[in-house]
């Protein structure tokens, strides 16, 4: 019989990985509290249509077949969500949020789904660290939600870190941008791999993300968006761009920076890092002013961004960047069977209960000091509590100190107060 495996492009987390994912919850937690933002948790499950219509059907997850979607015996159908925003939104309309002192600044944490071609860095389930504002204009919220990013990766340790910023117009002056791409492409139709004439015809913007070889080139002719901006869309554009300027944080204009969701107006940006591997964005994000009505609201503005968390580990790690140590030494208690397993177990739940981090050795029988000693080094003990017959007798414990310094027997009674001080 074959052992069962996980299933293609799922993850395990082990606990050596998951002291970074700790760490990056607590300081992404942090951080966003210090900048007003509170959290909320949405099911992992939704009707389909809010995808369909947040997201859009051009979006990447619906042309690549992406969603794990599930035909229910009522006729209605319900997907695995593959992104935070659509949900966002939603809640925010459905929870009457829009009656609440506004904006709503919200930050989520969570598993996505997206049954993409497995590759480092890609994953089919993957978790997000989310931070939306909803019923805003300002592009100081723009800002905000940028900055927010920035700083938990530069929080975390990361250097050499850039933010590619683009606009992406409106439906005011989006189509006519849309039309200027099409016939500048449609001119040069032999230069297109198939995939990017594939592109042109589903979703055009997406041509300016090619990876195909000599796009580089064709593509530093095509018309930039920026110069088709709207005049509401340009000012938006020039108010941010001025914010950070005035706060001396550099960035690219990337007119080639498309995102792959058809929600998104005016700002799109990521945050790059340069030189950890293929997956060079932490995250990617932007606003999505015409979100709400898609999917039957009112007009409400939005901003946000989501960062995948296992990138974010990858890069930690391939930069050498370790999370910090836990605080508590581990203290193993060992013993040699019967009557002194006894006092040991008693000895170990009273230290918990002093929140002393215990660590008890088992054994069936008796287990060889030499073998509990190795398992008190595996885990950064700093001190083994040897329960033996003398120690039982006599109603004490002898302490070995693991990192240097004298063995000693001293009273049980004494024990917690001792490792206290
Ligand atoms: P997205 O660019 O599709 O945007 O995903 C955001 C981030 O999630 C990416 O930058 C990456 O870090 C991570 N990510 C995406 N797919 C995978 C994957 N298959 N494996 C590992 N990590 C992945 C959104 O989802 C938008 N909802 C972001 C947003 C929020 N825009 C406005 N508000």
């Amino acid at each position: 019989m074959t052992t069962i495996q996980r299933v293609t492009g799922m993850q395990d987390v082990l606990p050596e990985d998951r002291r970074y994912w700790d760490w990056i919850i607590a300081t992404a937690t942090d951080l966003s509290t210090r900048y007003g933002f509170q959290r909320i948790d949405l099911p992992i499950i939704e009707y389909t249509d809010l995808f369909s219509r947040g997201m859009g059907t051009a979006s990447d997850v619906f042309v690549q077949k992406e969603m794990y979607t599930i035909e229910e015996p009522d006729g209605s159908s319900i997907t695995l969500r593959p992104e935070f925003t659509a949900g966002v939104m939603r809640a925010y309309l459905q929870d009457g949020m829009a009656s609440w002192p506004s904006p709503q600044k919200l930050f989520l944490i969570g598993p996505i789904f997206r049954r993409e071609r497995p590759q480092a860095g890609r994953y089919r389930q993957h978790s997000q660290f989310n931070a939306e504002i909803l019923g805003e204009m300002d592009p100081a919220a723009d800002l905000e939600v940028m900055l927010l990013a920035m700083n938990l990766y530069r929080g975390l340790g990361y250097s050499n870190l850039t933010f590619q910023l683009n606009s992406t117009g409106c439906p005011v002056c989006k189509p006519g941008y849309i039309a200027e791409l099409k016939s500048y492409l449609a001119t040069h139709l032999d230069r297109l791999e198939d995939i990017d004439k594939e592109r042109l015809a589903k979703n055009p913007l997406r041509v300016l993300d090619s990876k195909e070889q000599g796009m580089d080139e064709l593509l530093a002719g095509a018309p930039h968006i920026v110069d088709y901006l709207c005049d509401d869309c340009q000012a938006h554009f020039d108010d941010l761009r001025a914010m950070l300027d005035a706060l001396g944080q550099s960035y690219t204009v990337n007119f080639r920076l498309v995102r792959g969701i058809d929600y998104y107006t005016k700002t799109v940006f990521e945050v790059w890092a340069e030189g950890i591997g293929a997956q060079a964005a932490l995250c990617g994000g932007g606003r999505y002013d015409g979100l709400s009505e898609a999917i039957g609201g009112p007009p409400t503005p939005g901003v946000g961004f989501g960062s995948g968390i296992e990138r974010i580990v990858l890069g930690l790690q391939e930069m050498g960047i370790e999370p910090p140590e836990d605080e508590q030494a581990t203290i193993l208690i060992a013993h040699f069977g019967g009557a002194t397993k006894e006092t040991a177990v008693q000895l170990t739940y009273r230290l918990r209960e002093a929140n002393i981090a215990a660590r008890l050795a088992f054994a069936r029988g008796k287990r060889s000091m030499k073998s509990q000693m190795r398992e008190a080094n595996r885990n950064g003990a700093k001190f083994v509590l040897v329960i033996g017959e003398s120690e039982v007798a006599d109603d004490t414990v002898t302490v070995r100190p693991l990192e240097g310094g004298e063995q000693v027997t001293i009273p049980s009674a004494e024990i917690v107060e001792w490792l206290q001080g």
